[in-house]
């Protein structure tokens, strides 16, 4: 940690110069998650929080859907993302049009997208989820049929947890979850029966029924910190693992992981960046945010 101390120094004090704050999600570097965070969440807390801050600007330690939902939640406040390049396999699978052939059809079904969607793929739709609140959310739909996009790992394992409704999805998925397979699961299990795997939903659910528990990255940290487990698979990106094991000195975490390139863009050296240029900013068109708004908030009331 020695080594990012000069880079952790100087973001704190340039936070307090430029009246900024630092949301970081789960999957951030330990140096960032511990360091210059004044906020880490999962996609929901991140977006609860961002419409409390007060600071004029947040930098957006995350990727770029993440980045939008601050700005469509807190259209007053400046918000930079460190990496506009910080994107996410999910966000790029679909376009509003994507959302308008779903409409075409399966006619009259409600269209619930995940978060990790462009402001445009927001504003489409009938109401957001993450993955803490997916299984309420379309719970809560009136119709029988509720369309979830993009992730059909997400949809396939609330589909199960839900089955009072027709979930159909789109095809998308997350390249980190998606390269686990139920195999390995069961493979690491024979070797190492004394583990409890704990997997997040964006993973297919064969490989998710193979795992002990399942949740959303905050709902991962929760349970290992509630169970604390001798030895503990956090099947998900590696960072989650590297940021609980300090305050969890009980538990091992063993297994292998997966990173994910979008959010490994994020860096101390480009928040340092980001924070004394003011750059790169994140704008969304106003129109496109009052609907996008819409849709997150309708989910932020329904989670409460
Ligand atoms: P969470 O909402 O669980 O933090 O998930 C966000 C994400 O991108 C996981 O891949
Ligand atoms: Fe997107 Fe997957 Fe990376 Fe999360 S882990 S940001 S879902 S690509």
């Amino acid at each position: 940690f020695a080594r990012y101390a000069p880079y952790i120094r100087a973001i704190n004090q340039l936070k307090r110069e430029k009246d900024a704050v630092i949301l970081a999600h789960n999957y951030m570097t330990p140096e960032i998650y511990h360091g210059v965070s004044d906020v880490v969440g999962d996609s929901l807390q991140l977006a609860i929080e961002a419409t409390k801050v007060e600071a004029g600007t947040i930098v957006q330690c995350g990727v770029h859907f993440m980045a939008e939902t601050s700005k469509i939640l807190n259209p007053s406040k400046t918000v930079l993302i460190p990496d506009m390049k910080a994107g996410c396999s999910l966000a790029e699978s679909i376009t509003a049009e994507g959302i308008a052939q779903m409409r075409a059809k399966y006619p009259g079904a409600p269209v619930v997208s995940y978060v990790n969607t462009t402001a445009e793929v927001k504003a489409a739709s009938d109401i957001c989820c993450t993955s803490s609140n997916a299984a309420q959310i379309v719970a809560a739909m009136e119709s029988d049929t509720v369309i979830m996009t993009p992730d059909q790992y997400l949809a396939q394992n609330v589909a199960r947890d839900v089955p009072q409704k027709k979930v159909v999805w789109w095809e998308g998925s997350c390249i980190v979850h998606e390269q686990y397979t139920a195999r390995d699961i069961e493979d690491f299990r024979a070797i190492h029966p004394d583990t409890t795997i704990i997997a997040h939903p964006e993973c297919p659910p064969d490989v998710v029924d193979a795992c002990d528990f399942s949740g959303s990255t905050s709902g991962i940290i929760k349970y290992v910190t509630d169970h604390k487990p001798a030895k503990a698979m956090l099947v998900t990106e590696c960072s989650m693992a590297s940021n609980i094991s300090d305050a969890l000195p009980e538990v091992e975490f063993t297994g292998p992981c997966n990173m994910c390139p979008y959010m490994k863009k994020i860096t101390l050296e480009k928040i340092l960046w980001s924070l004394h240029t003011g750059t790169e900013e994140v704008i969304v068109d106003p129109i496109v945010a009052k609907k996008a708004r819409v849709a997150v908030e309708r989910m932020i009331d329904l989670s409460r």
